[in-house]
């Protein structure tokens, strides 16, 4: 058996910067509102016909991270790809950045599960290294929200909250089983499935002809729903867990975490977590403030963020956790 390691990280944001201020125009909100309840500042939402969707994001993210782990596309062998808004409803995102990079026939895998989607796709590329069928995996996480968020006083609760982006990195065997991933913790609860949701529209849940037929302008069911006060509770006791869990397995504590970089929600729930562990600010990496909440994309974005600045070093313990939608919930322990 072998182990995996990140090699090669990379992120691509859209250059559109929307501010509190941008949405207090076009919806009932206000900066102060916004910052106190989620910590967000500012989010990037795509501009239309700027060329940007989710694969051609994942497509960036994924050419700096090959870019840094020091090898070309022609070494990887396979791709993860984690996204709750893919370009098509099929096929998967995954298909699409193999075209993009011109990757031979490689194989591209899909993963649905939103906010964890990328502990869940970093866990899955992780499994084919050990196993040493690849040894040099693309898991990318990548999500264009902006496109389908209610951007109206309706919808407030929600679309301020989600950004757009996409970070990359590139998973490669390593020889030293003390090195690299030490372990990844998978959850879920189904049963709070529809607490986060958005029904597949026109398929699915909800037939087209049902959805003509009906014709309705108040029709919201396009949109996203969250059950925001519901989410939160679940979040903080699922990301205590999963940490813990991480920590356990490994025999560490706390003190032994470097950086804890968690999927960015809401900050509330990033200094939640810090408070219950007692992390110090060094010991916790948050860029919500920045992006917003990117769902798949966010743990990439921001460890890679935290790699160019300086934040990880070599044996380094790195601890990623996230929480979402499904109910799903995961972490990974890795020594960098
Ligand atoms: O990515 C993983 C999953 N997602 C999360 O982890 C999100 C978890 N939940 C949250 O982050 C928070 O619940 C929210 C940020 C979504 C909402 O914050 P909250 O403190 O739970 O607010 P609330 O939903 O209880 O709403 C409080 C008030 C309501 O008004 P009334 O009924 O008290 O008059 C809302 O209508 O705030 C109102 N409100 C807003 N006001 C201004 C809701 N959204 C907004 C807004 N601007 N954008």
């Amino acid at each position: 058996m072998y182990n995996s390691k990140i090699s090669g990280l990379g992120y691509y944001v859209p250059n559109n910067i929307v501010t509190n201020d941008d949405l207090s125009k076009i919806m009932d909100t206000s900066d102060d509102w916004i910052k106190e309840r989620t910590g967000i500042h500012q989010r990037r939402w795509i501009e239309k016909n700027s060329g940007d969707t989710t694969s051609i994001m994942g497509v960036k993210a994924a050419e700096m991270a090959i870019k840094n782990a020091g090898i070309t596309k022609d070494d990887i062998d396979f791709i993860v790809f984690a996204t709750l808004s893919p370009d098509y409803f099929f096929p998967g995102g995954g298909v699409m950045i193999q075209d993009m990079m011109n990757m031979g026939t490689i194989g591209a895998l899909d993963v649905r599960n939103q906010c964890s989607g990328f502990i869940y796709a970093l866990s899955t590329a992780d499994q084919f290294i050990k196993t040493g069928m690849y040894k040099n995996i693309l898991v990318i996480g990548s999500e264009t929200h902006s496109h389908g968020l209610d951007k109206t006083t309706r919808g407030r609760g929600v679309s301020v909250i989600f950004g757009d982006g996409a970070g990359a990195v590139v998973l490669s065997r390593e020889e030293n089983n003390s090195k690299g991933i030490l372990s990844t913790h998978l959850h879920s609860e189904g049963k709070h499935a529809k607490e986060l949701s958005l029904i597949s529209p026109g398929l699915g849940t909800r037939w087209v002809t049902d959805i003509v037929e009906d014709n309705d302008p108040n029709d919201e069911s396009y949109y996203p729903y969250m059950n925001g006060q519901f989410v939160f509770k679940n979040a903080v006791v699922r990301f205590y867990e999963v940490i813990n869990e991480a920590l356990n397995k490994n025999n560490l504590t706390k003190k032994n975490i470097k950086l804890l970089v968690p999927h960015q929600a809401n900050l509330r729930i990033s200094q939640f977590i810090q408070r219950k562990f007692q992390l110090s600010d060094n010991q916790v990496y948050n860029n919500i403030m920045k992006y917003g909440n990117t769902t798949a994309a966010s743990i990439p974005i921001a460890l890679a963020e935290a790699h160019q600045d300086g934040h990880i070093k070599k044996n380094d313990i790195i601890l990623l956790a996230a929480f979402g939608s499904g109910f799903t919930w995961g972490s990974a322990l890795i020594r960098w």
